[in-house]
């Protein structure tokens, strides 16, 4: 494999893997599905031992969670559904039940649990509205330097977004799309978006350090971004 440094990594020869074996088959992230943890591991790995706060919107069975919680041994691990997830609850799991899109409901979360995290992942209902509500509501609570990630990206394109059933919340001409989000923040380094508040588009603006946006070269078109947030 191929050994990549990014994010802080200061081991270039550490051989990466561990998430991807972690991952299985019980969440979609791994390489039997998206492929995303392949990715993840290289920014994840500075965090490994730290005692983080790592939040995901979408528990579904609770693979993620689980993963996150093998992965990071001192590690509090939040989740948020819409589905009561709570039998999931343990000492380092910590489950909510919110919908994405409704900020009041984000808002009661963040007040139950406290609004720093190292890392927020939104593997939720992937319609457009959904994540991009959740992307200017939530990333005023990453950490200075942590990262936001908008998982399942590819709902953006015309394939997903009909499969998933979301046809009625993408514009004909496709400009309320994630995907034309983020490409309009690496054309003009701006976050615009109909489903953004002033304040959450001025913030955005002012705290991304950057954007890396995953395209994995396969059938399934999986895409994942990482925002990271400035470190001040
Ligand atoms: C793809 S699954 C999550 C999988 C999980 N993250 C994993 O990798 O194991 C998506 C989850 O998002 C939840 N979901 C759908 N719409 C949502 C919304 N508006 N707010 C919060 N969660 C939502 C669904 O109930 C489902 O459990």
């Amino acid at each position: 494999m191929m050994a990549l440094c990014l994010a802080g990594c200061k081991d270039s020869a550490r051989k990466f893997g561990e998430l991807n074996a972690l991952a299985g088959n019980t969440t979609d992230k791994g390489l039997s599905g998206h492929g995303f943890t392949e990715i993840y591991e290289r920014f994840f790995y500075p965090l490994k031992y730290e005692p983080i706060k790592i939040f995901e919107i979408g528990i579904e069975w609770g693979g993620s969670l689980r993963l996150w919680e093998h992965y990071f041994p001192k590690a509090s691990v939040y989740g948020i559904d819409i589905a009561d997830m709570s039998s999931m609850d343990s000492k380092r799991i910590h489950t909510f039940v919110a919908d994405q899109a409704d900020r009041n409901q984000l808002k009661h979360f963040i007040r139950t649990y406290g609004n720093a995290y190292d890392i927020i992942l939104d593997d939720g209902g992937h319609a457009m509205d959904q994540q991009q509500i959740s992307f200017g509501f939530l990333f005023p609570y990453v950490k200075p330097g942590g990262y936001y990630i908008i998982e399942d990206v590819h709902s953006s394109l015309p394939d997903y977004y009909r499969d998933l059933g979301l046809d009625y919340h993408v514009k004909d001409d496709e400009t309320n799309t994630t995907l034309r989000m983020i490409q309009n923040f690496v054309e003009t380094k701006k976050i615009e978006s109909q489903y953004l508040r002033p304040e959450e588009t001025r913030y955005l603006n002012r705290h991304i350090e950057y954007a890396v946006l995953f395209a994995k070269n396969s059938k399934r078109h999986s895409m994942t971004c990482i925002f990271k947030k400035v470190n001040e």
